[in-house]
């Protein structure tokens, strides 16, 4: 694995900051722009755009040019909405569109000024995305573009919080960076190509990150899963020349024990159900799961978090071929319960079901697991929301929390009795689809016939947020490292409790 370095390197500064060479300055309607912290000629160019501006409605931009000392600045400024009217979303495009705009420049030394009273900006969780989103602007995955062609390079930033949050911010900075740190793993792995990111290829990624780590690796090949009668991520596996692998990682001694299972077919074709060709190649990016877990653990590693963390990684490759599973096979998965095999596309459930049992017999505290398991949930929800399936309130309500403070949309669906009902198959315990109307609430009952006697799990279907496919200003095609804020929120939000306990 290749040390993961950030894209920038952002520092918190309030006074003696350094001359920055583009300057992006962002003013809620009606405040006052003078700031002293600011080089005088970056606050007269602030003071006179917000003159010339001053009826106009949000939005509006000034672009252009101080001269402090010898050095001569680009000044960028945007008109935001007023600071009781300004959204944590607002906030979040403008900075990340006028970062991306100045690194497009060139700039390599850039200083933002985040506007004071402006409530969404100021708790701790607004600060740690602010940094984190920070640290990872000017990302790109460059990795297969000849030299020439890396637009990557070193870069600072300099964050001067809003008045009166130097502190929150400087306390931020530690959580943010290991955030960004996983969220860059979470996206370098997931939009690396599958002729690479093989399931032998991941697992090896894996292993390399828990001996950085200080962790312990286990990984399970076809034989290994063979005597565990790990029968579904074998049916799935067993199409491909890429053997499956399942992946265990673990990290940390102290705390409440945390399960983390994440979906990892490093390509999705459908299998003998083969998909239609239009958006196939969208279907390197069903690891997605698996790769935010790992983002998950580098995070959790890096601040040392108080949690005794297991990652389960079921790792397959989706493939037609004479070998493939077919519709109509009959598999035992690890927990004994046998399933129909109705369509091969609905592959994600089972791997899952042997990783969640694997995962559910360690008897953790809480089990949470991330997949891009259905079209449905994107069908119902959209491409930026996941949604959330819990039998356990207290879990449920936890996650919400934190994904909203996260800012990924988050959104909780339903595990009513009946789409459990229409899971059970002709011949078998199972079947592995119910059909079309509600296919990811099925999908999610269906993975509830794997966890055991345990009571606190919950399933996060990503298939809409994982990536994106649409550029947008601030945002690189590929995947997002959607899920491992929220996850890393979470852990750090158990740690305090458990310790103070
Ligand atoms: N990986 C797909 C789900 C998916 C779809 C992810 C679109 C991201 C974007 C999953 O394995 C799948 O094919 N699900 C089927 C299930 C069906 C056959 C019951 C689906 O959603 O159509
Ligand atoms: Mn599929
Ligand atoms: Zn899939």
């Amino acid at each position: 694995m290749q040390t993961i370095k950030l894209p920038t390197d952002v520092r918190i500064s309030s006074r003696g900051i350094p001359a920055g060479d583009h300057w992006v300055l962002g003013l809620p309607a009606g405040a006052d722009p003078s700031d002293e912290r600011l080089p005088a000629p970056v606050s007269g160019f602030l003071a006179g755009a917000a003159r010339r501006h001053r009826s106009k409605a949000p939005g509006w931009t000034a672009e252009g040019s101080a001269q402090i000392g010898r050095r001569h600045a680009r000044v960028s400024v945007l008109g935001l909405e007023a600071p009781d009217r300004l959204e944590p979303r607002a906030i979040r495009k403008w900075l990340d569109g006028a970062l991306s705009a100045a690194i497009q420049e060139g700039a390599e030394r850039v200083v933002v000024r985040l506007p004071s009273a402006v409530e969404c900006l100021r708790s701790e969780p607004d600060a740690v995305r602010v940094v984190a989103s920070a640290a990872l602007s000017g990302y790109r995955f460059d990795r297969y573009r000849k030299q020439a062609e890396k637009r990557e390079r070193e870069r600072t930033l300099w964050l001067i919080p809003p008045g009166g949050s130097e502190e929150q911010y400087r306390a931020a900075r530690r959580p943010g960076l290991a955030i960004a740190r996983g969220l860059r793993l979470a996206r370098d792995l997931g939009n690396t190509p599958p002729n690479v990111a093989t399931p032998a290829w991941l697992a090896e990624q894996a292993r390399d990150l828990a001996s950085e780590c200080g962790g312990k690796a286990r990984v399970l090949g076809p034989t290994e899963l063979a005597r565990r009668g790990m029968g579904g991520i074998l049916a799935v596996g067993q199409g491909s020349a890429n053997g499956p692998r399942m992946v265990r990682l673990d990290l940390g001694v102290r705390g409440p024990k945390i399960a983390l299972v994440g979906k990892g077919v490093t390509f999705d074709s459908g299998g003998l159900s083969i998909k239609p060709a239009a958006s196939m190649e969208e279907m390197k990016y069903d690891k997605c799961g698996a790769c935010t877990v790992l983002g998950a653990y580098l995070a959790a590693a890096d601040l040392d978090l108080p949690v005794r963390l297991s990652c389960f990684l079921p790792l397959a490759e989706n493939l037609p071929a004479a070998s493939s599973y077919r519709p109509s096979d009959i598999v035992r998965c690890a927990n004994g319960k046998t399933v129909e095999i109705i369509n091969t596309d609905a592959e994600g459930r089972m791997i899952l079901a042997d990783a969640i049992h694997l995962a559910a017999r360690w008897k953790p505290d809480h089990l949470v697991e991330l997949s891009t398991l259905t079209g449905a949930c994107v069908v119902a929800l959209g491409e930026r929301a996941a949604a959330l399936f819990s039998p356990d309130d207290e879990l449920a309500d936890a996650l919400l929390v934190v994904a909203g403070e996260a800012g990924e949309r988050l959104w909780r669906m339903p595990l009513w009795p009946e789409f459990k009902e229409q899971m059970k198959g002709e011949h078998a315990d199972l079947k592995n689809s119910g059909g079309r109307w509600g296919g990811a609430n099925l999908a999610a009952a269906f993975l509830g016939e794997f966890v055991g006697d345990l009571a606190s799990w919950a399933h996060l279907d990503i298939a809409g947020p994982a990536y994106t496919t649409k550029p947008a200003p601030g945002r690189t095609v590929g995947a997002t490292g959607y899920g491992v804020t929220t996850l890393v929120q979470w852990m750090r939000s158990l740690g305090t409790r458990s310790s103070t306990r």
